[in-house]
């Protein structure tokens, strides 16, 4: 996830966030990723709340973020409460070093809900940043509280008819399941 002016990579500042464009930024950390047995997905924005409607739809949907909020790292609350909101593993990446730059950049939001830090490494910190969360991923496993299928009962089938929240709810505390297959699963046995 990309926000404001990160579309601009290439002809913005290049001394500060290099010559390479959005579109070759995308595809170097796309084959970069690939290379490591991570898929990914990409949107940027300009728009704060743009920001936070895509953080909450990744829930569900993907195993994790890497966010690069530009600007918004230092303004933005709401995109730190989306991110706390969904609880997906989280990386935060600056293509400049942030650390070595104006005071006002100094504190960041989202960085308060990330795992994973990449600051100053260019472009490949976004590879850099996939790579440790996935890594992370791994290494945490399941949620302890983590029910396969085969646990569901009753009283699980009945909150996931009843509410859609609660299927959503549910399937943010059991990663990996996904509100279609539930609701397939829980059709099935009933
Ligand atoms: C940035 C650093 C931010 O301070 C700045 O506003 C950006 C880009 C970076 O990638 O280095 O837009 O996040």
């Amino acid at each position: 996830l990309n926000g404001p002016n990160l579309n601009m990579l290439g002809v913005r500042e290049p001394g500060i966030y290099g010559t390479v464009d959005y579109e070759g930024m995308v595809n170097f950390v796309k084959e970069g990723c690939a290379a490591i047995g991570v898929e990914t997905e990409f949107y940027q924005s300009n728009h704060e709340g743009s920001l936070v409607d895509a953080i909450q739809s990744a829930l569900g949907l993907y195993d994790g973020i890497v966010i690069n909020p530009g600007a918004y790292t230092h303004t933005s609350i709401a995109i730190l409460d989306a991110l706390k909101a969904v609880a997906l593993p989280a990386a935060e990446v600056h293509i400049s070093d942030v650390t070595k730059r104006e005071p006002f950049r100094q504190i960041s939001y989202a960085g308060m809900a990330c795992q994973v830090h990449v600051i100053g490494q260019g472009i490949a910190g976004y590879v850099q940043a996939a790579a440790q969360l996935k890594a992370q991923i791994e290494q945490d496993g399941e949620p302890e509280n983590y029910l396969c299928h085969g646990d569901l009962n009753q009283h699980h089938i009945l909150l996931a008819e009843e509410n859609e929240m609660a299927v959503i709810e549910f399937n943010r505390m059991h990663r990996g399941v996904q509100v279609e297959d539930l609701y397939h699963f829980t059709r099935k046995i009933l």
